[in-house]
């Protein structure tokens, strides 16, 4: 439980900080009946996200991609302005001129490449990255970023090594067969991603999420199971989360914001066989504005959450401000709507609230 009264050295942190709107560049919104319960939470307090597109049936094409985004907008309460980022599902049979047609088309912002059997609707992902090489090789030359769920599925590797291990057999020729492809390690969890990103040229980012920031692996099996803490990549030991922590809250421009919010029915996470995800957003950017104040790092949220994404991929900068004040608030319990959703840090008190304003700020 959490306490209501501050600790001493909390006093020396300001009360109030504005920086430049950011961006989700990285999380599930799923569809259907789902979308109206989901979309305003991450629209709230993100002006753009990059739309993971592992539906059932997936996003493999141009045309499903702007039929999703349709009703995605369609999902948005009125006046709140939000622009989806299309992705494409990659598959071992996904053709050239699909990527071609991506890249034209406007909407389409990367390419997810979700090694077949490693998570949520990976039934359909590459089973062999040499499959889709053609494909690669089309993205490397139209500068389309390839996003990437960086872990290997062989039943040999041990569940906790499997970034590690895709780091070495995946990733590492990738870049030497692409040298100009661009790629983002999504939501990296070891210290092993930060230490290899950190050693690429600006062609290569990383997201990191919010919960792999606050939590090690005792959150999700000390005094029991907790099957709202569970997600993939899972989480890691504690050294691992502090390299994040670094990482994050360093300002280097290859660490940039991306949730990873992956809404469950909550039947389907309290289960014998729970699924992979976490649902951050009804306070994302709220925990992440506590983890950069825990560290004394709130002067670099804005590059974060707000900079270093854009840049990335080559985007404008959002031009509106928002305000985060320390004013606590309560997180529900659960969102109740077509599914029950228990979100992260369900019932407990959040330490930052975003204030409705929001404008553009003088120039002085
Ligand atoms: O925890 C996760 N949930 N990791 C993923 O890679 C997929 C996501 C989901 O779609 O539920
Ligand atoms: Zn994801």
């Amino acid at each position: 439980m959490s306490s209501t009264q501050d600790p001493p050295c909390v006093a020396s942190l300001p009360e109030r900080i504005c920086i430049r709107k950011p961006d989700d560049w990285h999380v599930h919104l799923r569809d259907g009946n789902l979308l109206s319960s989901v979309v305003p939470a991450t629209a709230r307090c993100f002006a753009r996200a990059m739309v993971m597109p592992n539906l059932s049936p997936p996003i493999r094409t141009v045309a499903q991609a702007a039929a999703y985004r349709d009703r995605i907008l369609a999902a948005l309460p009125a006046g709140m302005a939000f622009t989806p980022l299309m992705t494409l599902y990659l598959t071992d049979s996904t053709p050239a001129h699909e990527i071609e047609a991506a890249h034209a088309s406007g909407l389409v912002y990367g390419v997810k490449y979700y090694p077949a059997g490693a998570t949520t609707n990976s039934e359909n992902g590459v089973t062999q990255i040499s499959r889709v090489y053609g494909v690669l090789a089309a993205m490397e030359r139209l500068g389309l970023p390839l996003l990437l769920h960086g872990e290997v599925t062989a039943q040999e590797v041990d569940i906790f090594d499997r970034e590690a291990v895709f780091i070495e057999q995946i990733l590492e020729p990738l870049l030497r067969d692409f040298p100009a492809l661009k790629v983002v390690l999504e939501h990296i969890t070891t210290q092993n991603a930060v230490d290899f990103v950190l050693g690429q040229s600006a062609r290569v980012g990383a997201t990191i999420t919010v919960h792999h920031l606050l939590f090690n692996r005792n959150a999700m099996l000390v005094g029991g199971i907790r099957p709202h803490h569970y997600c993939l990549p899972v989480l890691k030991r504690e050294s691992h989360r502090q390299a994040l922590l670094a990482a994050a809250t360093s300002g280097d421009p290859h660490f940039f914001l991306g949730t990873d919010s992956a809404p469950h029915p909550r039947h389907a996470k309290e289960s014998a066989c729970g699924c992979a995800g976490i649902y951050s957003a009804p306070a994302a950017l709220e925990l992440y504005t506590e983890v950069f104040a825990s560290q004394h790092a709130l002067d670099r949220l804005e590059a974060f959450a707000s900079c270093n994404g854009p840049a990335f991929y080559g985007l404008p900068e959002n031009q509106d401000y928002l305000t985060l004040e320390r004013r606590q608030w309560t997180l529900p319990a659960a969102f109740s709507g077509a599914e029950t959703i228990v979100p992260l840090r369900a019932g407990e008190s959040i330490q930052w609230t975003i204030t409705e304003e929001e404008s553009l700020r003088l120039a002085n």
